[in-house]
């Protein structure tokens, strides 16, 4: 599978957010990645709904909203009326983690789950077969800039096997937190086909541009 970039706009001036998305898709940028908080699943707040609705008049990349909110269920249709084309819920997040990945996909989304670092792949073992997305989180969700968790690339790995093991294989595994150029050729060989990437694409050092490029041949 050829490898995604996902810039997560999480690390960009949420003043002049239309134009940090313009700034990706001209960077080539595959999906733009949207981290929806709630400050109850994880201590931060963040954007909902409108500012989605918002981002969607200003691109055509595929908008991958991750949710890191509780009781995701109640807000899939306000996400998917914004213009989501993949919702990633949390495993830990409730308690009826089928159905919500079946409203998802009922709303014409693509379904995704993500795991926390501590949450073993085993937790997805019944849901793979319905989603078209996993998200291991590289670091604890919540905040942008933190230290890559060296652990992921066992569980990258289980993951890529567990799809295998059920000929799922065009199933997207996704890393998110801490993705940068030293840390992308380990998570692409563990099995990473998307990277979501915050402070190492929006920074003061280089473009957007050099960025997304640095990424990508870091991923090669
Ligand atoms: C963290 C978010 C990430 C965040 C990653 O909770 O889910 O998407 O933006 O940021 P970096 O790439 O800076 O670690
Ligand atoms: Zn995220």
């Amino acid at each position: 599978m050829t490898i995604k970039v996902a810039p997560s706009i999480l690390s960009a001036d949420f003043a002049r957010l239309g134009d940090a998305v313009t700034a990706a898709a001209e960077a080539g940028a595959d999906w733009i990645h949207v981290d929806i908080m709630d400050g109850h699943f994880v201590p931060n707040i963040t954007i909902g709904p409108p500012v989605v609705a918002a981002l969607r008049r200003v691109t055509r990349l595929p908008l991958d909203v991750h949710l890191m909110i509780e009781h995701p269920d109640r807000y899939i249709d306000a996400f998917a009326d914004a213009g989501a084309d993949l919702i990633t819920v949390h495993q830990e997040a409730g308690v009826h983690l089928h159905r919500t990945v079946e409203t998802i996909r009922a709303r014409g989304v693509r379904p995704g789950v993500a795991i926390n670092p501590a949450t073993p792949v085993g937790a997805l073992e019944d849901i793979l077969p319905f989603i078209d997305l996993v998200l291991v989180m590289t670091v604890n969700p919540g905040f942008g800039g933190q230290r890559f968790i060296a652990n992921s690339l066992r569980k990258i790995a289980a993951v890529r096997d567990a799809l295998a093991h059920l000929g799922s294989a065009g199933v997207e595994i996704e890393v998110d937190g801490g993705i940068a150029p030293d840390t992308a050729g380990a998570v692409v060989q563990a099995g990473a086909t998307v990277l979501v990437a915050g402070a190492a694409v929006f920074n003061e050092r280089a473009s957007v541009a050099a960025n997304v490029s640095m990424l990508r041949k870091a991923a090669a």
